[in-house]
C-alpha cells in the first residue's frame, strides 16, 4: 500500500480506506470500540441472536457454542468477539490465523485456555490448511491429539482441553473449507451499515472523542463512509482536524462536506481508488468485463484488497456487477463518472 504501488496518487494525502489498521488507527479502533452489547449500534438480528446464545450458555453454565463472524474489514468483528467475552465475563485469548504457523502454535494456545474463554482467530480463512485439522477435533469434543517423540518411538497422546468458544472472523468465509466452516454452531454474516446506523456511530464517537458535532455533520460524516463504522471514525477524525483548522472546531454540514471534499471523498462516499477501479473499467475496459487479477494491475492495488475492501460497496451502490467473464461497470458508474456510454456496449446486456 505505498504510494509507488498506485499509478495516479498524489503524494502526501493519505488513503482512508485501506484494509488493515495500523497504529493510529489501531489506537483509534481501541479508543472507540464499543464494550458491551448495548453500546454495539446497528446489526440488530445479529445482536438478538447472540443475546439469546450468551443467556442460554451462562444459564447452562457452559462455554458458548463456537462462533463464525464474517464480513469485509471495519464491520465490528473484532468488537464483537471481544464484547462476547465480556458479556460472558470470561478471557478472552487472541491469536491470527498468519500467525499460527505450526500444530505446537495452536496446541500452546488451547492447553493454556482457562475454562470457558473465547479463544478468538482472527482472519482464520488464512490459517495454513494443515492446521485445520487441529482444529476439527479440538472444537468438536474438546480434543487434541499431538505426537510426541520422534520416529520408531513416536507415539500419539491426546490432551483433553478446558471447554472454550472458538470465534472465527473472516473477510472470506468462501474460502474456509467446508469441515471447519461445519463446525461452527453459529453465523452471523455483518452486512454493511445503513446511514443512520452510521450517524449514530459518529455521534458516539464524536461523544467519546469529545468532538463538537452536530446532526446534519454527523449525517454528513456518514452518508460518505462507504457503510463501515472504521471509515466514519477515521473521517471523523480527519474532520475534526480540518474544523479545528478552518474553523471554530465546530462541525456542521457545511464544514463536514468541504474536509471531505478535500479528502477527496465524493458524495457517492468514494475515494480515489473507488474511482480509479471505476474509471479503469469504463475508460480502459470499456465497461468491462475484466477479470480481478487484469484489474488489480490496472490500477496498482492487490487484489485481495479490491475483492475484499472495494468492491463490497461499489456492488452494493450498484457501480459495478460481477459476471462470469469478470467485472462490469453499470450505467450508474458511467453516470457518477461523466462519461457518455457507448451503445451496443457490452455493458449494457448487464
Ligand atoms: N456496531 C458498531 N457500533 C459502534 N462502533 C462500531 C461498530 N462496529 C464497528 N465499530 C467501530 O469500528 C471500529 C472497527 O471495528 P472492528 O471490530 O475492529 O472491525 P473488524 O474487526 O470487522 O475489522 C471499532 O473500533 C469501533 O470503533
Ligand atoms: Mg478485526
Amino acid at each position: 500500500m505505498t504510494p509507488e504501488h498506485g499509478g495516479i496518487r498524489t503524494p502526501g494525502v493519505e488513503r482512508i480506506q485501506a484494509a488493515p489498521a495500523f497504529g493510529a488507527d489501531e489506537e483509534l479502533d481501541r479508543s472507540l470500540r464499543p464494550r458491551r452489547l448495548a453500546d454495539f449500534v446497528g446489526q440488530q438480528a445479529v445482536k438478538d441472536q447472540l443475546t439469546v446464545f450468551i443467556e442460554a450458555a451462562k444459564q447452562r453454565g457452559e462455554a458458548l457454542d463456537h462462533v463464525l463472524l464474517a464480513g469485509p474489514p471495519g464491520l465490528g468483528k473484532t468488537s464483537l468477539a471481544q464484547i462476547v467475552a465480556a458479556e460472558l465475563a470470561v478471557p478472552f485469548v487472541q491469536t491470527a490465523g498468519p500467525a499460527l504457523e505450526r500444530k505446537g502454535d495452536v496446541a500452546a494456545f488451547l492447553t493454556a485456555l482457562e475454562p470457558g474463554s473465547v479463544f478468538f482467530v482472527d482472519e482464520i480463512h488464512r490459517l495454513p490448511r494443515a492446521l485445520e485439522e487441529t482444529f476439527y477435533p479440538a472444537m468438536e469434543d474438546r480434543r487434541l491429539p499431538i505426537t510426541v517423540g520422534q520416529g520408531a518411538g513416536a507415539r500419539v497422546v491426546t490432551l483433553d482441553l478446558p471447554p472454550f468458544t472458538l470465534i472465527g472472523a473472516t473477510t472470506r468465509a468462501g474460502l474456509l473449507t467446508t469441515p471447519l466452516r461445519d463446525r461452527f454452531g453459529v453465523t452471523h454474516r455483518l452486512d454493511l451499515y445503513e446511514p443512520e446506523d452510521l450517524a449514530r456511530i459518529v455521534r458516539r464517537s464524536a461523544g467519546i472523542l469529545d468532538v463538537d458535532i452536530d446532526d446534519a455533520g454527523a449525517v454528513a460524516i456518514a452518508s460518505r463512509s462507504r457503510g463501515t463504522p472504521r471509515v466514519a471514525n477515521r473521517l471523523l477524525k480527519r474532520v475534526r482536524d480540518y474544523a479545528e483548522v478552518r474553523g471554530a472546531g465546530h462541525i456542521d454540514r457545511d464544514i463536514a462536506e468541504e474536509a471531505l471534499d478535500l479528502l477527496e471523498v465524493d458524495h457517492a462516499g468514494l475515494d480515489r481508488l473507488d474511482r480509479d477501479i471505476l474509471r479503469t473499467i469504463v475508460e480502459k475496459f470499456e465497461g468491462g468485463p475484466v477479470g480481478l487479477s487484469t484489474l488489480a494491475v490496472a490500477v496498482g492495488e492487490e487484489a485481495d484488497t479490491i475483492e475484499d475492501v472495494y468492491e463490497p460497496y461499489l456492488l452494493q451502490q450498484g457501480f459495478i456487477k460481477r459476471t462470469p467473464r469478470g467485472r462490469v461497470a453499470t450505467a450508474a458508474a458511467f453516470e457518477h463518472l461523466g462519461v457518455k456510454r457507448p451503445e451496443h456496449h457490452a455493458a449494457s446486456l448487464f
